[in-house]
């Protein structure tokens, strides 16, 4: 069976109302969302705080699809079975959180979770260049991680054309991170990622009585990204 490279869109829960995550997701996966993006800060990793394993296992029961959790802390080691117990499908750590990420790698896949690896903006795509056959998504984040609504970084989009070339055949998802919306959209499509992660894009004007807008929002970038 070829691997699915089709355009995936991941809202990020970053975005959501915090006092509702179950409904938030049950909400943007109802109007379309094919993965929801959890995203955990440690607030050492990057300068903000969110949630942990608790919330994730909480929210698991109200995703259907796939739950992609974006891990923002260092160490990640010590975290990993509990990430993977609260029910994610895709674990990422980030290459910058540590110097053993061969080792995060292998614990990820140990523990049963797929494996995904994040590059902040300032890192090179070749940083991963011995990875690749340890991963199943590739993350370019195309903002500087912490906090949602900030505007894409355009020099990644280069990145993102050449891990596409590193990656070649291999089942590796490529997602990028932050500012994606219907303008961004068709940049990163268009040098070779799959998945798009939005927080912003997707849950602005709307809400959990009033979720249309969220559909709308995925469709628009959905359309965007097909060009
Ligand atoms: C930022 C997070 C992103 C963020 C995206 O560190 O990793 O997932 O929530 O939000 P937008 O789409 O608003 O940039
Ligand atoms: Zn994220």
């Amino acid at each position: 069976m070829s691997f699915d490279r089709s355009i995936k869109i991941a809202p990020s829960i970053l975005a959501a109302d915090f006092a509702n995550f179950g409904a938030e997701c049950a909400a943007v996966e109802a109007e379309g969302a094919d993965w929801v993006h959890v995203d955990v800060m440690d607030g050492h990793f990057v300068p903000n705080i969110t949630f942990g394993p608790a919330t994730c296992a909480a929210i698991r029961p109200h995703i259907k699809g796939v739950m992609d959790v974006h891990l923002m802390i260092a160490p990640v080691d010590p975290f990993i079975e509990d990430f993977a117990k609260a029910g994610a499908d895709i674990i990422t750590a980030h290459v910058e959180a540590g110097p053993h990420i061969h080792r995060t790698l292998q614990a990820i896949r140990g523990a049963g979770a797929k494996a995904g690896v994040a590059l902040n903006p300032a890192t090179p795509a070749n940083a991963i260049a011995h990875l690749l056959d340890m991963v199943d998504l590739v993350c370019v984040m195309t903002v500087n991680p912490g906090f949602g609504g900030q505007k894409f970084i355009h020099s990644q989009v280069a990145k993102v054309a050449a891990l596409r070339q590193m990656i070649g055949d291999r089942p590796i998802h490529i997602e990028i991170d932050g500012g994606v919306d219907p303008t961004t959209a068709p940049l990163v499509a268009g040098a070779g990622a799959d998945v798009l992660v939005a927080g912003s894009a997707v849950f602005r004007g709307g809400s959990v009585d009033n979720p249309a807008p969220y559909g709308a929002n995925i469709r628009a970038i959905r359309a965007a990204a097909a060009g």
